[in-house]
């Protein structure tokens, strides 16, 4: 290989790479996406920061901010991250919670505000009443 190839060879590598890191830092700074995996902290804080969306879109009544924060709050369910536990009672309280984000979200596109906040409040007693069972499963053993 030529003196000058060479040359072009690395900074071609190191241009690409340089890339690679930039795309990668854009990707980590979107809050709502599940991969790459993040610290588990980190995950459930974007649980907190969509319901918080939730409570701000549906008292102002942007029924359009509702569906998409409970689509991504949907996603979160989906993700094996969320499944710290793995006990039948844990998974079926995950299955209600996907319930409920399903029709809050389904309310949401139908332009039910009313519906879509019932759900809301359905959904976090279920996030109260989930963290409870952790809690208490944690201290019996
Ligand atoms: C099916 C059970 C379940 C449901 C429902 C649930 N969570 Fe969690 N949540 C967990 C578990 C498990 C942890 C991790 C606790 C740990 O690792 O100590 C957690 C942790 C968190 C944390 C981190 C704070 C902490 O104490 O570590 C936040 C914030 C959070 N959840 C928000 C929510 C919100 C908001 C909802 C409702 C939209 C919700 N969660 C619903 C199971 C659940």
């Amino acid at each position: 290989m030529s003196y000058r190839s060479k040359w072009t060879v690395i900074a071609i590598v190191v241009g690409a790479s340089l890339l690679l890191a930039g795309a990668s830092a854009a990707f980590q700074g979107v809050p709502d996406t599940p991969a790459p995996r993040v610290p588990r902290a980190e995950f459930m804080q974007r649980k907190l920061d969509h319901t918080q969306g939730l409570v701000a879109d549906l008292s102002s009544g942007d029924l359009k901010g509702v569906s998409q924060h409970a689509d991504k709050l949907g996603l979160l369910c989906l993700d094996e991250q969320w499944n710290v536990l793995g006990s039948p009672e844990y998974l079926e309280r995950s299955a209600t919670l996907r319930r409920t984000i399903a029709e809050l979200s389904r309310a949401a596109r139908e332009e039910k505000l009313d519906r879509a906040q019932l759900a809301f409040l359905d959904l976090v007693g279920q996030c109260f009443s989930c963290h409870n069972y952790v809690r208490d499963d944690r201290q019996k053993r």
